[in-house]
């Protein structure tokens, strides 16, 4: 253990230091101060704010530092068994939240949206009380697995059995695991306990896999379950807490299941194929197409515009709204031929394959275009589509975000624009992990 923190610039991979840990900060760990509050930075996962801690060095960088809490002097109130084994530092880096219970990860999460509301977008934390309230759970995913016994909180049963495509990485021993936090170790594993039911039930985890990098399993809605693999030797990467926004690198193989499996969202039935994107947690796209319908209230009429559109989710809820004109701008080939197929009954929607930023300064979109929905992938939609939406001027945009860092970030731009965000809701479609999903609405001021 380090005892005084002036030696702090000394410090080494694997020392410890004891520290009083603060508040969450975007990233999945809280941020504490070594020496006192105006210390060195250090970034604490598998701690809750307040809690007095032993944190292990686990990376060193210039103007901070990371490290996991390996002891805890001082408990939260919040704290709770991790309901997985394998949720410990040096552990699977799938979740970041196991240790925290499902109220307190709701809390967590918002104040990560406000934080990056104040630091990023500039919205003083007083006006966001008028726009944000709170990050909202989604029903329990069906036919949840029975957790292990008496360890789990009431309301923790919400927080597992939801995760409907998960990827293993396979290791040099040919064993399926999931990555360790900002690594590419494989930490073997028998079960994944926010994994579908039906991912759960499958015999993958107990054999080997010489033959592939990495697997990809779907469980869907609609019933169908498709296992897929990476051959090994093939090209392509997994990360620890890939939530499924990029396509999966390198050529998959079907090894199980239909060749589309079926999703049930928005009143409808989808065919999409397992390896392309769809919302992960069950009751994702249902929330997510109701909160962009409450917010635009899209009126009969109107035209609109579904950008980063995927097979077409919100167009195809848009078009039953407005009975007008929609136009899905999707770049990947796989997602353009999902949204045509899945849209072919809808003669007001039409489908472009293209970049939005293209599309946009192309003009193969051209105004006047009344609502538009953004729901880009997590590095945002950045200020030159912000700035070409803002310049449609369009009666309401909605800003669907896997990233809050993102979203705040393309704010920012709106706001420079002359547009304000006059209402924020922000869902748990990711339990156990750091991972929020924000959905803006956005007004010309
Ligand atoms: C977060 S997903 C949203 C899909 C869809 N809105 C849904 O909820 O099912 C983002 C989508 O944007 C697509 N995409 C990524 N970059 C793009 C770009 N520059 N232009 C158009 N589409 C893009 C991805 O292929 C993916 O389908």
């Amino acid at each position: 253990m380090i005892e005084s923190y002036e030696m702090t610039d000394d410090l080494v991979e694997g020392d410890r230091v004891e520290v009083t840990v603060g508040a969450p900060a975007h990233g999945g760990h809280c941020v504490a101060r070594l020496g006192g509050p105006h210390g060195r930075v250090i970034f604490v996962r598998h701690a809750l704010p307040g809690e007095r801690v032993t944190a292990e060095i686990t990376e060193l960088h210039k103007g901070y530092l990371r490290a996991d809490a390996v002891e805890v002097h001082e408990p939260s109130p919040d704290r709770v068994t991790p309901p997985c084994a394998f949720a410990h530092p040096g552990g699977c880096g799938g979740c970041d939240l196991q240790h925290v219970s499902a109220d307190a990860q709701l809390r967590w999460k918002a104040d990560v949206v406000r934080d990056q509301l104040t630091r990023l977008a500039g919205i003083n934390p007083e006006d966001q009380d008028k726009i944000f309230v709170r990050v909202e759970p989604l029903p329990t995913a069906p036919d949840r697995p029975a957790t292990s016994g008496d360890r789990a909180e009431p309301d923790a049963e919400r927080l597992l059995g939801w995760r409907s495509r998960v990827r293993y990485a396979i290791d040099a021993l040919d064993r399926p695991g999931l990555l360790q936090h900002r690594s590419h170790q494989v930490v073997p594993i028998d079960r994944c306990v926010i994994a579908h039911p039906a991912v759960q039930e499958l015999d993958l985890l107990s054999r080997t896999w010489p033959d592939a990098d990495a697997l990809q399993v779907v469980a869907s809605t609609g019933g169908d379950v498709a296992v897929l693999a990476r051959p090994a030797g093939s090209s392509g990467g997994t990360a620890a807490d890939d939530l499924g926004d990029a396509p999966a690198g390198g050529t998959l193989t079907r090894l199980s299941g239909p060749g589309e499996v079926t999703e049930i969202a928005g009143g409808r039935a989808w065919a999409v194929p397992p390896e392309g994107f769809w919302q992960i947690h069950p009751a994702a796209a249902d929330t997510l197409v109701d909160a962009v319908l409450t917010m635009l209230e899209p009126a009969r009429g109107e035209v609109s515009w579904d950008l980063y559109g995927g097979a077409g989710l919100f167009a195809a809820a848009l078009a039953a709204r407005t009975g007008a004109r929609t136009t899905v701008v999707e770049s990947s080939p796989a997602g353009v031929a999902a949204a045509r197929r899945n849209l072919a009954g809808l003669p007001e929607v039409e489908v472009v394959e293209a970049k939005v930023d293209a599309a946009l300064s192309r003009r193969r979109l051209t105004a006047p275009v009344d609502l538009v929905v953004l729901d880009p992938p997590r590095a945002g939609a950045g200020a030159k589509v912000v700035r070409a939406v803002a310049a449609a001027t369009p009666r309401a945009v909605a800003y669907v975000a896997c990233d809050p860092a993102a979203l705040a970030r393309d704010l920012k731009t709106f706001r420079a624009e002359g547009w304000a965000p006059v209402e924020i809701r922000a869902f748990d479609c990711f339990p156990m992990t750091q991972h929020v999903e924000c959905v803006a609405l956005l007004h010309r001021v």
